[in-house]
């Protein structure tokens, strides 16, 4: 068994998250090129149609040269198995990038220096500061004119409300920049020995107080800068506490650049080191170990039609403990039946490769003939254990939606009824109007054409689609709310979930703090964690 506990104690699995443009793209390159998984740059996610995607599984993603679901990336280093998870930006930003997080252990927060904290970055730490999953922050375009380093941690602290820890400090930025310090190494690295290419900058090793090599090295004025810089750190900053960052409580911070693959490798190597193997997972009163030697897994994604033809689905799953062995049935909770998981997939760089086995940590993708919902719970047979559930995510884009021709209302039912189990779009009502007007929540605008797309497609149904000006969505805590007594302003309305659970939309975050302003008592949530499928 020595094999699987090394098997599993050598992975990490990890999720990137950025708002759009801060070089997310560019440093996962970095480490793909670090870990030998891809020869050249330019290969992880191409801008525009011409250059290859990842993920090229749907006409539309094809057409419009963008990879809408969030994908997995597995590669090597320095003995470390290391399982990437992408959460996609731009306009492909949709819930599946949310429930991505629910697959990783940790998180790479990518932040460009000159812009701080931006909407997208605040979103997804949410998900992941929900789940105390530690977060490492790279301060990247360095050799950009950047912002002042103090302001940008003070921004995260205040925030986000976690310590920081700047494990490299940098020697000015843009034209100006030299490189970093670093505070453990007490060396500096610097950025003129940045080759843009695969080579390791070595550090100059130097005493902070060696006035004569810092001088040679940087100059008399970016020396005077840094030794104030590093002596108000040492004084003010958080003490280093690897505990609270593997609580999420404290990140670590680097500066560097990784268009010019300046300070990855250094941030690849502490990273590692700081983050745990496969944490263990709650399912109920239970909680899973991961060298536990049998096999337990969730799936967090389902992906529909990959392939036109066959209709197909994968689910992709995150295996939490023990081994994966192709030839093996599993029981799938849910569905209370016994079977092999057929096909089953990695995703190697930019490839789809059929596994024989894998281990806790990593994420598989498993053909799935519709059996499958997210949150749901594969394992070994004879185990009894759920583990508990995603959960559902406000949608930030509203629309009602018809269908064209009304002879199509059967199909049209099942289409929509099909995609929000998927947990593509969610679906409200109104309370006592008809079921044909249906309000489609999604938290990327996209998934309004990927839902029209598929049902033209796949259910041959044509639809109408009235945008909402509605923004926010909030669930009512208490089942036992009488909602017709609540006062609510014209710009709120009350819908209900196909569960019947209620909630409250919004045209703005104003419209919440007046609403609860009117009702005192009144509790809201921002994530629905109370699934049926996910309480065991
Ligand atoms: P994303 O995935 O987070 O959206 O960002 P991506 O890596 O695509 O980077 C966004 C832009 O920022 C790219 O430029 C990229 O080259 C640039 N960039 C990334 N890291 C750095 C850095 O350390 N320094 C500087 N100066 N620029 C950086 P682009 O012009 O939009 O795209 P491209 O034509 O270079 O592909």
């Amino acid at each position: 068994m020595s094999d699987l506990h090394s098997e599993i104690n050598r992975r990490r699995t990890f999720a990137i998250i950025s708002h759009p443009d801060a070089g997310k793209t560019t440093l996962t390159e970095k480490f793909l090129l670090y870990g030998g998984a891809i020869q050249s740059a330019g290969s992880v996610k191409g801008k525009q149609s011409d250059k290859h995607a990842v993920s090229d599984w749907m006409d539309l993603e094809k057409q419009r040269g963008i990879s809408i679901t969030s994908s997995v990336l597995q590669f090597e280093y320095e003995g470390y198995c290391i399982n990437l998870l992408d959460t996609p930006g731009h306009q492909d930003f949709s819930e599946d990038t949310y429930r991505t997080l629910m697959a990783a252990d940790s998180a790479v927060m990518v932040i460009d220096a000159a812009k701080g904290i931006e909407p997208q970055t605040r979103k997804l730490f949410k998900v992941c500061a929900m789940r105390d999953i530690p977060i490492f922050t790279f301060i990247n375009k360095m050799d950009r004119e950047a912002r002042d380093p103090f302001d940008l941690l003070d921004e995260l602290e205040h925030e986000f409300g976690i310590g920081t820890y700047p494990m490299n400090w940098p020697i000015g930025c843009g034209q100006s920049f030299k490189g970093v310090y670093d505070r453990d190494a007490k060396s500096i690295l610097s950025f003129s020995d940045s080759h843009r290419g695969r080579e390791r900058i070595r550090g100059v090793d130097c005493d902070i107080r060696d006035t004569e090599k810092l001088d040679a090295l940087i100059g008399e004025k970016q020396r005077v800068e840094l030794c104030e810089q590093v002596e108000l750190l040492d004084g003010a900053s958080f003490d280093f506490d690897l505990e609270a960052v593997r609580h999420g409580k404290l990140s670590p911070v680097f500066f560097g650049s990784a268009l010019n693959n300046f300070g990855v490798e250094p941030f690849l190597e502490h990273f590692l080191k700081m983050t745990t193997p496969p944490l263990p997972r709650r399912a109920g009163e239970v909680t899973v170990d991961p060298f536990d030697e049998r096999f337990t897994a969730f799936v967090f994604k389902i992906q529909a039609n990959m392939n036109k033809a066959h209709r197909d689905r994968i689910a992709f799953m995150r295996i939490c403990s023990g081994r994966f062995d192709r030839a093996k049935e599993y029981y799938h909770v849910q569905g209370d039946k016994t079977a092999k998981l057929s096909q089953p997939q990695q995703m190697m760089a930019s490839e789809r490769e059929v596994i024989d086995e894998a281990y806790a940590g990593d994420i598989i993708g498993i053909f799935d003939p519709g059996i499958f919902s997210i949150g749901d719970t594969v394992c070994e047979r004879g185990m009894k254990l759920r583990f508990d559930g995603i959960p559902t995510f406000a949608p930030e884009h509203f629309a009602v939606v018809e269908q064209v021709d009304s002879m199509k209302r059967k199909q049209f039912a099942k289409g929509m009824n099909q995609i929000a189990q998927e947990g593509a779009i969610q679906i409200f009502f109104e309370p006592n109007s008809g079921l044909e007007r249906v309000i489609v929540g999604v938290v990327g605008v996209l998934q309004f054409e990927v839902l029209e797309y598929r049902l033209k497609n796949e259910y041959g149904c044509d639809l109408r689609r009235t945008d909402l000006a509605y923004q926010q969505i909030r669930w009512v805590k208490d089942p036992a709310t009488d909602m017709k007594k609540l006062k609510l302003s014209h710009d709120t309305k009350w819908v209900q979930d196909f569960r019947g659970n209620n909630l409250l939309i919004f045209t703005s975050e104003w419209a919440i703090r007046w609403v609860l302003e009117d009702n005192p008592g009144l509790e809201l949530l921002e994530f629905n964690r109370g699934q049926e499928e996910g309480q065991s």
